[in-house]
């Protein structure tokens, strides 16, 4: 089996990074659960020596991973933090980070709580307004982090042109596209350095696996990446593996279901009675739009966001969802519902909160790949209250 050179993205998905078994001719990449190998003789094996380290069905997946982002390395993570914390051990103490201000709240409480600990320092800036962003700069930035549709307000960053303020003062670009997927946004061909993925989401899709990767593009960072890797360890097991290989099988596919399903429950949100705002970058009315049609040109994913009269009408839609689970996460192919001020970013205070736009009564909704009408009359009933 040989993957054509200039195969096309959904043919790379199914088959890059993975060969049929050689001893066997297995087609599906076997999960080697194994912690050691035996070696052939001292100084000799067959380039696996401990499970941290290397693992068949790991390094299948980074070839799988690294070859979707069009990067030349991935590397995968046990969580999509550890993927983030991965990125920010290149730091040291005394360096500055730009991170764009409305951050998965995990990330913001990792670089708030922790990193500050040993001496980096974090300046939250909205990275769609790209004065903003320049002016943040120091001369100590040594990385932006930024993510793009943020999580839940889905503001964008225009890539290419934050990487151009990045390179221009010497810093690097991380992007964190988990909420786009690589099927609709590719930030290191726009000039980001390192994607950052939690694999939880999309890249798996069926909300089985817990994971995370990161993928570059410089040797520095390829090399810096595995030694972290293997020093830190906080490697992704066989089996996660194996399932999130098994995921991106279908994510060229699942991604259309997930961006229709999204534009179509956005527009019915945007014209109920109910909803007093709709947001997806897929709306004529998002402020982005233009730059959403430019950066996403394949879909505007299953992320949306609404808002209600109050936290009290929040509540009570909340809870009268019937299909639609109440639950943290995203990206799998059943719709989830959550209340980010109080679930997913609990750990941003309320006036950060508040300064991002992340109100008391905004809901999420990661739209699943369901049939439309049933997801549209649950909303419907749910909003009747
Ligand atoms: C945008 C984004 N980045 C990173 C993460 C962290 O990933 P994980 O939960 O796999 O550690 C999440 C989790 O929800 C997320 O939504």
């Amino acid at each position: 089996m040989k993957l054509p050179k200039n195969a096309r993205f959904s043919t790379v998905c199914i088959h890059a990074g993975q060969e049929p078994d050689p001893s066997t001719g297995a087609l599906i990449t076997p999960i080697f659960q194994t912690s050691t190998y035996k070696q052939d003789a001292l100084g000799q094996h067959k380039g696996y020596e401990y499970a941290r380290t290397q693992n068949p069905t790991r390094s299948a997946l980074e070839g799988n991973l690294a070859a979707i982002e069009g990067g030349r390395a991935a590397f995968a993570f046990a969580s999509g933090m550890s993927a983030t914390s991965a990125i920010a051990a290149r730091l040291a103490s005394g360096d500055h980070v730009v991170v764009t201000d409305n951050t998965y709240g995990g990330t913001f409480r990792l670089f708030d709580k922790v990193l500050t600990r040993y001496g980096m320092q974090f300046s939250y800036v909205d990275t769609s307004d790209l004065a903003a962003t320049e002016k943040a700069m120091t001369a100590k930035t040594k990385l932006v982090f930024i993510e793009t549709p943020t999580n839940p307000v889905l503001r964008l960053t225009d890539i290419a042109a934050v990487a151009k303020i990045a390179h221009d003062r010497g810093a690097i670009l991380a992007v964190d596209n988990t909420f786009a997927s690589p099927c609709l946004q590719r930030p290191l061909a726009l000039g980001a350095d390192l994607v950052m993925h939690s694999t939880t989401k999309y890249l798996n899709g069926h909300s089985d696996s817990l994971g995370g990767c990161v993928i570059a593009n410089r040797d520095e960072d390829i090399e810096w990446l595995g030694f972290i890797q293997n020093g830190a360890g906080a490697v992704l097991s066989p089996f996660d593996s194996w399932l999130v290989l098994r995921g991106t099988k279908t994510m060229a596919l699942r991604m259309v279901q997930h961006s229709a399903n999204g534009q179509a429950l956005a527009e019915f949100l945007e014209s109920h009675p109910n909803v007093t705002k709709a947001i997806y970058p897929g709306l004529s009315s998002h402020p982005q739009h233009d730059l959403a049609r430019r950066q996403m040109p394949n879909g505007y994913g299953g992320m949306l966001s609404f808002e209600v009269e109050s936290f009290e009408r929040a509540r009570q839609v909340l809870n009268r969802f019937k299909l639609m689970a109440l639950a943290e996460s995203l990206g799998g192919v059943e719709t989830l519902v959550c209340h980010p001020a109080s679930m997913t970013h609990a750990s941003v205070p309320p006036e950060r909160r508040a300064a991002i736009g992340l109100s008391d009564s905004l809901i999420r909704i990661s739209a699943g790949i369901e049939d439309i009408e049933d997801l549209k009359a649950d909303l419907d009933q749910a909003l009747q209250a």
